[in-house]
């Protein structure tokens, strides 16, 4: 099933490495990261997996729950997280999907026939509170993902949700943002008092907004 933005994100119950689930429940009321891993004992998806477990704060701040998924089983999870911990110097804290029957991966098509039909391509889905999808991913199993960037857009959509602003290109956190065309400028006031810089009617640019 092609997943776009703005769909519910569909529901599933796995086994983890932190137990099984019940993907919505186990959400909660965080967001979430699902991204997928190839296969177990490959050497990009090692680094990725340190990475994501060095930002564990980082998505404490934002209200975010990361899940990894690979389509092996449980054991392997178990004997690759030694190695995990080994060479990227931080072990696992978030659960990691053990999909061999690959119904997850078959339910988000995170295996693509045409590069593999046994590996899952590197798929990021970021799902909000409402469960609805607001970021979708696909890299190369050969391209390791920047997290850094993840988190940057998880910044963005949060200060859309909270604010009614946009982010520019390759805007950073501190930086100067946009208001959204949907708010016109009566409503605008409201929400920017301080006012903004108007470069062109539809280009209004105001400081970030604290939070
Ligand atoms: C890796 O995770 O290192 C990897 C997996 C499949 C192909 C190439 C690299």
């Amino acid at each position: 099933m092609t997943l776009r933005l703005g769909d519910v994100a569909p529901d599933f119950e796995a086994d983890t490495t932190e137990g099984r689930i019940r993907f919505h429940a186990w959400l909660g009321t965080s967001w979430g990261v699902l991204f997928s891993h190839p296969k177990n004992y490959t050497p990009v998806c090692t680094t990725e997996l340190g990475y994501t477990a060095k930002l564990k704060g980082e998505f404490d701040k934002r209200n975010v729950k990361a899940i990894g998924l690979s389509v092996d089983k449980l054991d392997d999870h178990h004997g690759w997280s030694k190695d995990i911990l080994e060479t990227q110097g931080t072990a696992l804290n978030f659960p990691l999907i053990a999909d061999a029957d690959r119904k997850v991966s078959d339910l988000y098509d995170m295996i693509h026939p045409n590069a593999s039909d046994t590996f899952t391509v590197r798929s990021v889905f970021v799902i909000d509170p409402n469960k609805k999808v607001r970021l979708t991913l696909t890299y190369p199993a050969s391209t390791g993902r920047n997290f850094d960037e993840i988190l940057r857009v998880i910044d963005s959509l949060q200060l859309t949700d909270r604010y009614k602003v946009a982010t520019p290109v390759n805007w950073k956190q501190g930086e100067d943002v946009i208001i959204v065309p949907a708010v016109g400028n009566d409503d605008a006031k409201k929400l920017f008092p301080a006012g903004w810089k108007e470069l062109k009617p539809y280009l209004r640019v105001v400081p970030q907004p604290k939070e």
